[in-house]
């Protein structure tokens, strides 16, 4: 298959391209405008594959959108594009609104508009695949999962944005027909991960000696998925997924925030301890919390798990070590981020 992949240079995207440069047959072409959090450095383990290409351009650029699908010819639109970061969201919602949903409208509308002009049994095939997040389905208590059908009250800019997106596509496929799926995710963590999300903030902070800033009392409970996990259930949707569907796709991995904090530093304590022979924990600091933030995530998988055979792979234990050695020995990825002050721009609402 020919697959769009757009934000395909973002933490998941890129995740997403390299595995399926390594890990199938099928072409693959990145939309991404290069934002703060598209990296080119990203797909370097996939750009020198002659099934991989890539086009910089902004999703709200309507002729842009319809000159790539003209020229790729795409059997899947996987759009992965958008504004991410909940925390920048509440400091300026504009272009949350702006990429999440008025970018959706544009890539929706393109679509339609290149779908209805192909030949039947290529019509029939095609899909519009939209990635989205678990944080539309709003917060739980101390009990309970979010499922397909778990109705939507999102709370913050982001996943208001998100949810309009989802309503956006579900409209497109309801009302003009087109193929269309959509699935919802809980936390990813893993490599290549920007350095402003709470995993790879903790790590990197934690080596420079800085504060490791926990939002509250660090009882928020996220549900984290491996990002290699996320990358194979969005290739299993793309070859098995059912047009009209909706999977969530979960981790089975429920953490409170400070767990996950104390998990990094204890690792950290045994590949690199500290030149003072103090423990990493030492570093945390409990700081103001995120305005109207969710209490706790927690997916129900069982869907994908029935109908595509899908299931997570990596345990939080496995993961989480996995990563903090990915950043110990790819410094020189996240050196660059920080050199270039993207990260001190936002690094959250207590951390100024
Ligand atoms: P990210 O912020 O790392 O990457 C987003 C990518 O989109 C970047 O490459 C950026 O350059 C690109 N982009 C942004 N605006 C664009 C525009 N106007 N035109 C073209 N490209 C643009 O995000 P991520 O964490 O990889 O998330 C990818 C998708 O998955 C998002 O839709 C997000 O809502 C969803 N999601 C993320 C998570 C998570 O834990 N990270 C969980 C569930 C769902
Ligand atoms: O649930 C899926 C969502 O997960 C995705 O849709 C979003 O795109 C993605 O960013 C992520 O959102 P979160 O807000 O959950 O992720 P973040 O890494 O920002 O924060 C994780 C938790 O850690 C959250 O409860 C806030 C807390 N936190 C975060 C930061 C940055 C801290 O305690 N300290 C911090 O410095």
């Amino acid at each position: 298959m020919r697959i769009l992949v757009t934000g395909g240079a973002g933490f998941i995207g890129s995740a997403l391209v390299r595995r399926l440069i390594e890990h199938s047959d099928h072409e693959v072409l990145v939309f991404d405008k290069l934002t703060y959090a598209g990296l080119l450095s990203s797909l370097e383990p996939a750009a020198g594959s002659n099934r991989y290409s890539f086009v910089q351009a902004d999703i709200c650029d309507a002729e842009a959108v319809a000159r790539v699908l003209q020229d790729f010819q795409p059997d899947i639109v996987a759009h992965l594009a958008a504004e991410s970061h909940v925390d920048r969201s509440i400091d300026g919602p504009g272009e949350f609104v702006q990429t999440n949903l008025v970018g959706t409208f544009v890539m929706l509308n393109q679509t339609l508009g290149y779908w209805r002009g192909l030949p039947e049994t290529r019509k029939a095939a095609f899909r519009f695949h939209h990635i989205s997040t678990d944080e539309v389905f709003g917060s739980l208590g101390e009990d309970g999962f979010f499922t397909e059908t778990t109705p939507y009250d999102p709370r913050s800019p982001y996943s208001a944005s998100k949810a309009g997106s989802d309503h956006l596509v579900r409209a497109w496929g309801h009302t003009y027909g087109l193929p269309v799926l959509v699935t919802n995710c809980s936390n990813n963590y893993g490599p290549y991960h920007f350095p402003e999300k709470l995993i790879p903030l903790i790590i990197i902070r934690a080596l420079n000696g800085e504060p490791l800033p926990v939002y509250g009392d660090g009882s928020n409970v996220r549900d984290w998925l491996f990002v290699d996990d996320h990358a194979r259930a969005l290739q299993a949707v793309f070859e098995k997924g059912r047009p009209g569907q909706t999977y969530n796709v979960g981790g089975n991995a429920e953490r409170k925030n400070i767990d996950v904090v104390k998990a990094i530093c204890a690792i950290l304590d045994q590949l690199r301890p500290r030149a003072d022979g103090q423990a990493y924990a030492k570093q945390i600091t409990y700081v103001a919390d995120r305005p109207g933030h969710d209490q706790r995530y927690a997916i129900d998988a069982s869907k994908i798990s029935a109908d595509l055979d899908w299931a997570p792979s990596v345990t939080f234990e496995e993961g989480i070590a996995r990563t903090v050695r990915w950043y110990l020995e790819n410094q020189t990825w996240w050196q660059d981020i920080l050199d270039a002050r993207y990260a001190t721009q936002r690094l959250g609402v207590a951390n100024g």
